[in-house]
């Protein structure tokens, strides 16, 4: 099942993504990498900046998270992150078609280059690479990101003639 988190549950959100994030150890630079991934308070600020986390439940535990931002023109996938123990079973998938469904405007995500497994995961779901240059129009203009950050990221786009 999917739902909004509640405010209670952002400790097990943080958990989440703390928990899947480590496989980017082997993709991002030393001085890039840092633990936890995602700090308490980064993620009170993504928040707070507008991002709105979903679960998905088993037996009342979250196994999954996926984070929905509307930033006018487009809505952005923020912070997807599925337990370790439960990947592969298709919970990103199902989290990611809720909202593909859910969205009114084209749908933007952004990772990192090297994240391959993730550019072929949204690939599967209709997502399509944009180049270099649209990548970093885009991640200027909806992201607030650092420049190290942006510079190593792709965005990939799901056109709103994709929908549905
Ligand atoms: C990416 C992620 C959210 C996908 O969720 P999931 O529940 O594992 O994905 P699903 O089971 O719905 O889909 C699996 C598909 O995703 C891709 N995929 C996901 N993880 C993968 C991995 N470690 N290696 C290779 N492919 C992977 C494959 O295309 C796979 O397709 P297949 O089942 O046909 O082989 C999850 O694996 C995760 O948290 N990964 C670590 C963090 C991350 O990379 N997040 C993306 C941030 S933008």
């Amino acid at each position: 099942m999917i739902r909004p988190v509640t405010e209670t549950e952002i400790e097990t959100v943080f958990q989440i993504i703390n928990d899947a994030a480590p496989v980017y150890k082997t993709i991002l630079a030393d001085e890039h990498w840092h633990e936890p991934y995602m700090s308490k308070e980064e993620l009170a600020a993504q928040i707070s900046d507008g991002v709105h986390f979903y679960g998905w439940y088993e037996n009342d535990m979250i196994l999954g998270v996926m984070g929905f931002q509307d930033r006018g023109a487009v809505q952005l996938i923020r912070h997807a992150y599925v337990r370790t123990r439960a990947q592969g079973r298709g919970i990103g998938g199902k989290l990611l078609k809720y909202f593909i469904e859910k969205s009114e405007k084209p749908l933007l995500v952004g990772t990192w280059k090297k994240a391959v497994w993730a550019i072929g995961f949204y690939e599967k779901h209709g997502f399509v690479q944009t180049g270099d240059e649209e990548s970093a129009r885009l991640l200027k203009l909806y992201w607030n990101i650092p420049a190290w950050h942006a510079e190593t990221s792709l965005v990939l786009k799901r056109p709103l003639s994709h929908l549905r």
